[in-house]
């Protein structure tokens, strides 16, 4: 292994390897014409090179020029745009051409300052357009090349950090050569977009694999650090379970704003994570009023000593945890048996039921209770 390559050294290794088997023929390349670098380079910013290239094409068929797109109107601009997605790219879009023609003179300006004064358009943009269309000598550090950088110089942390985010602007300062800085700049980028790739990178076909730190230090599944994770907020609830005797459960519609919004559970609440048996008590005696659980007075159905009882138990229940992308849910259920013809219940098949209705179904066989028939599985939604 040899240390890691800089300035002019690094960026003759990358130029050499783009002319052998960079990317050659995209419609904006080697054209000088600031216009379709800047549309082609808007549309690259989060979107692919398969997908933009229809879209490059309309836009080019539609508006020329920058003056036609500056003199189109905003519905037609968003209309063309429709698909591609990050609909502020569009807006901006329009909004740039019209200054690029208002204060510009329908010509884009050289300086990466002057670039960066237009909408749309940040430090990374403005420098891949001065570089590839104009020749300027203007460092890029777009997310493929972050990941280049953080891999071959083995730079950790997570990159949107600002002393991380400072020293890769400063590498990339550094690196940009005099000669061919558009060349260098598209290398850069297609080395991350075609090898050095998030995952799976082909390292033995990169120009870079012998003095590569990341490799050097068996750290390119590691590198770029990803984004800090936030811990998950754990919550903890309990649920109750009524079933009648072909196994339909009482369900309620979740109308409030919330991760269950407009699908069908089972009576939940939130509760401490070490309720108190006071706590409890008060909850089903509101559960009982609010879902008529009682019964009339020919029913004589022991509802309240039922749950009372599992109340007192209750503590031995281990919780079953609930793992989801951005929250750590965790359940106890209470269940009852409620024969006879209720308003409010259901096989779980006619209703939209969250993926939990499951596991607390699930709970209720092991807590000896049949629920045969009760959740129809493709009706369950994913959370
Ligand atoms: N992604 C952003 N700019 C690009 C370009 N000029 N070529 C290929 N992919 C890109």
């Amino acid at each position: 292994m040899r240390p890691a390559l800089k300035g002019e050294q690094f960026a003759s290794a990358l130029v050499l390897w783009q002319k052998q088997h960079g990317r050659q023929h995209l419609p904006w390349q080697h054209t000088g014409d600031a216009y379709k670098v800047w549309l082609s380079e808007v549309m690259l910013q989060q979107t692919q090179v398969a997908t933009v290239l229809a879209y490059y094409a309309k836009f080019l068929q539609a508006y020329p020029a920058v003056a036609d797109l500056a003199a189109a109107p905003e519905q037609d601009v968003m209309q063309l745009w429709a698909g591609l997605g990050y609909y502020t790219r569009a807006r901006n879009l329009h909004a740039c051409a019209k200054q690029v023609v208002g204060r510009f003179g329908g010509n884009f300006p050289r300086t990466v300052a002057e670039l960066e004064s237009l909408p749309g358009i940040g430090q990374s943009t403005a420098g891949a357009i001065a570089s590839l269309a104009y020749g300027v000598q203007a460092p890029i550090l777009d997310g493929n090349v972050k990941r280049v950088f953080c891999r071959y110089y083995g730079v950790e942390g997570y990159a949107e950090q600002t002393p991380i985010k400072k020293k890769l602007w400063a590498i990339a300062a550094e690196n940009v050569p005099v000669a061919e800085p558009g060349v260098y700049n598209q290398a850069l980028m297609d080395l991350g977009a075609t090898c050095c790739l998030p995952r799976n990178p082909a390292c033995a076909a990169c120009p870079l694999m012998d003095s590569c730190e990341a490799l050097r230090k068996g750290m390119v599944g590691q590198l770029p650090t990803p984004k800090p994770k936030k811990p998950r907020p754990e919550l903890y609830f309990i649920s109750l379970i009524v079933q009648d005797e072909h196994g339909r459960v009482l369900l309620e519609l979740q109308t409030g704003k919330g991760i269950w919004q407009s699908l069908w559970t089972p009576p939940c609440a939130a509760c401490s994570v070490h309720p108190a048996k006071a706590e409890l008590f008060s909850l089903v005696d509101q559960w009982i009023e609010q879902y008529g659980l009682g019964g009339s007075d020919s029913d004589s159905q022991p509802v309240k000593p039922a749950l009372l009882g599992q109340i007192e138990t209750l503590n031995d229940q281990p919780w079953l945890v609930h793992e989801l992308t951005h929250r750590k849910m965790h359940f106890k259920v209470l269940v009852l048996k409620l024969p006879g013809a209720r308003v409010g219940f259901y096989g779980a098949d006619e209703k939209p039921v969250p993926k939990i209705v499951h596991k607390l179904m699930g709970r209720l066989d092991l807590l000896g209770q049949s629920t045969q028939g009760a959740v129809a599985k493709q009706n369950a939604l994913d959370f």
